[in-house]
């Protein structure tokens, strides 16, 4: 599968790039990069533009190479020598768009990438992916905002970068630098920069890079979704549990996923708000692979619906989040590498307030190292209340997942103050979400 993010500088096409292939497990492609490290060999070699016989032969001669570090950064590599930082240079910025008018230099840079993009699932970003080359590709981003907001960005980029650099990094040039590289991508002959028409034109200016992921899972959801859900991870039952929920909270209550970028690997606390049934399979259809649930002893008496829930990764627990048997059971559930679920306010509220936080969740995380994910569902308390014997037919269900909270250990405080911190953490979290919620 081959998507591809178009768009002029500074929209965020790269950030996000990066960050959509890490969700999706794919291979991401900056074709700017290329560009720019062709450009850093025509400046190495001191090749001027102009000089199309000596450019054809140094594309001959130049060979790229890519590699992807344990982060899944890519690293560039010519003649061996790393360049990864230098195509990022204001010398190979200035004449770039320039170099990238060139048609012989399109030729061939556009069939290194059709050669990258054979047999792979891939991200590829730049000006002319979803045009000209992977006109057929499957799904296609064109990502705008307006000039001030990118300069803007760049501008504070460059300042977060280079603070020691603070009196040369001047708003100003950088917005005239921006318009001049737009007006050239935008009136060159060849593969000038244009949306698609069969692109989604997402409109960042006043989005977060969080915003803009969201939204652009939400226009793909149906092609992505074997790949946010790779089912083949789950086993039959919980597979087929899932695929109910999230077939019903997508029709019944157009169910819509915020914040998938803070997912993390591997083990995790999942402490959300709780004010109905429907919260823990809100929370589960969110994630691509199975989690765990904790249960009432008393449910797993029940005849039948204890052997679906013990399927569905239900641990009989003897009651309160706090209590030591139910943290002994969770501890040795995250020591595993599972994501649990925990529902830190007690049992399900009846007003949208976030309660106090009941002792436990932060011992869990002091106890254990894991990050704990702060989770808001919105809409399951007006769609199933507690007092309801049967949920509404219609209604509006979301899942805000915020930043993992990691356990520091902060040396000015003892245990119990680094536990009261993490609850005090995850509480604000909680009510930050509910915020963004409204
Ligand atoms: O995205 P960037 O700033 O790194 O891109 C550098 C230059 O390369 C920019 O001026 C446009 C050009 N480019 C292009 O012409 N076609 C692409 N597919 C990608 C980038």
């Amino acid at each position: 599968m081959i998507i591809t993010i178009d768009g002029p500088a500074g929209t965020g096409k790269s950030t996000i790039a990066k960050l959509l292939s890490k969700i999706l497990e794919f291979d991401v492609f900056d074709t700017g990069a290329m560009y720019r490290a062709f450009t850093w060999y025509l400046l190495e070699k001191k090749i001027e533009i102009h000089h199309s016989e000596q450019i054809e032969r140094a594309l001959n001669d130049f060979f790229l190479d890519i590699h992807k570090d344990e982060q899944g950064d890519n690293h560039y590599f010519v003649e061996s020598q790393e360049i990864t930082q230098a195509i990022r240079s204001k010398e190979v910025t200035e004449v770039v768009s320039q170099v990238s008018a060139l048609e012989v230099v399109r030729k061939n840079l556009v069939k290194l990438q059709r050669a990258f993009g054979k047999k792979r699932n891939a991200v590829f970003e730049g000006r002319d992916m979803g045009s000209v080359v992977f006109p057929h590709a499957d799904l296609k981003f064109f990502l705008t905002a307006t000039p001030e907001v990118r300069a803007l960005r760049r501008y504070r980029e460059l300042l977060a970068k280079f603070p020691d650099h603070k009196d040369s990094i001047q708003y100003q040039k950088i917005f005239d630098e921006i318009q001049l590289r737009d007006h050239r991508d935008s009136t060159r002959k060849l593969s000038p920069l244009l949306c698609p028409s069969d692109a989604y034109l997402i409109d960042t200016t006043e989005m977060s890079i969080e915003e803009v992921l969201d939204a652009m899972i939400d226009k793909g959801r149906k092609k992505l979704r074997s790949f946010l859900f790779p089912r083949t991870k789950m086993r039959g039952t919980y597979r087929n549990v899932l695929r109910f929920f999230s077939f019903l909270f997508c029709w019944r209550y157009h169910f819509y996923l915020h914040g998938r970028m803070n997912i993390p690997r591997g083990a995790s606390i999942l402490a959300a708000n709780h004010s109905s049934y429907f919260d823990p399979p809100a929370v589960a259809i969110s994630f691509s692979e199975e989690i765990h649930f904790l249960g009432k002893k008393a449910l797993f008496k029940i005849p039948i619906f204890s052997s679906i829930i013990k399927h569905l990764n239900t641990h009989p627990v003897s009651g309160k989040a706090g209590d030591a048997q139910t943290i002994k059971e969770i501890i040795k559930l995250l020591r595993s590498g599972k994501k649990v679920l925990v529902f830190p306010e007690g049992g399900r509220g009846i007003s949208e307030k976030i309660r106090e936080m009941l002792p436990g969740v932060g011992f869990l995380s002091y106890m254990t190292k894991v990050p704990i994910v702060p989770i808001y569902i919105q809409g399951t308390r007006q769609i199933w209340p507690t007092h309801k014997m049967f949920p509404r037919c219609s209604g509006s269900l979301h899942c805000y997942i915020g930043k993992p909270i990691v356990f520091a250990h902060d040396t000015h405080l003892d245990k119990k103050e680094t536990l009261k911190a993490i609850d005090e953490e995850l509480q604000t979290a909680l009510r930050t979400l509910q915020g963004l919620a409204k």
